[in-house]
């Protein structure tokens, strides 16, 4: 069973990302790699007066990479750059309503894509 412990929240994420794909002249981006697997997230963004209006990830990654970007963009679209610089993978975590254990990892390049694409 490759999906065994997936949560159906966290399923529908994987199933159905939001958000994918590219913003077209983003004013933002970030590509980073996991360290661990080598599996990789584009994450590109549109902000304008402060506030994040469009956001989009390409995820080559495995179910849990897939399910967190698309968690990601939903966490971010319409809030302000400042309020979520401080976001971790946990908040993404928390929105999927949990990881099965020993994929919690695949969410750090959701958040390191986010902390990359303001540096
Ligand atoms: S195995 Fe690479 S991100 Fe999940």
């Amino acid at each position: 069973m490759p999906f065994e412990g997936y949560n159906p929240k966290a399923m529908d994420h994987f199933l159905n990302p939001r958000n994918t794909g590219e913003v077209r002249n983003p004013t933002h981006s970030a590509s980073v790699r996991n360290a661990a697997c080598g599996d990789m997230v584009k994450l590109t963004l549109r902000v304008e007066n402060g506030l994040i209006t469009e956001a989009r990830a390409k995820t080559f990654g495995c179910a849990a990479a897939i399910a967190s970007s698309s968690a990601l963009t939903e966490l971010i679209i319409g809030r302000g750059v400042e309020e979520v610089r401080g976001l971790k993978n946990s908040d993404v975590l928390a929105l999927l309503g949990g990881l099965p254990e020993g994929k919690e990892a695949c969410s750090v390049a959701a958040e390191d894509a986010l902390r990359e694409a303001f540096k």
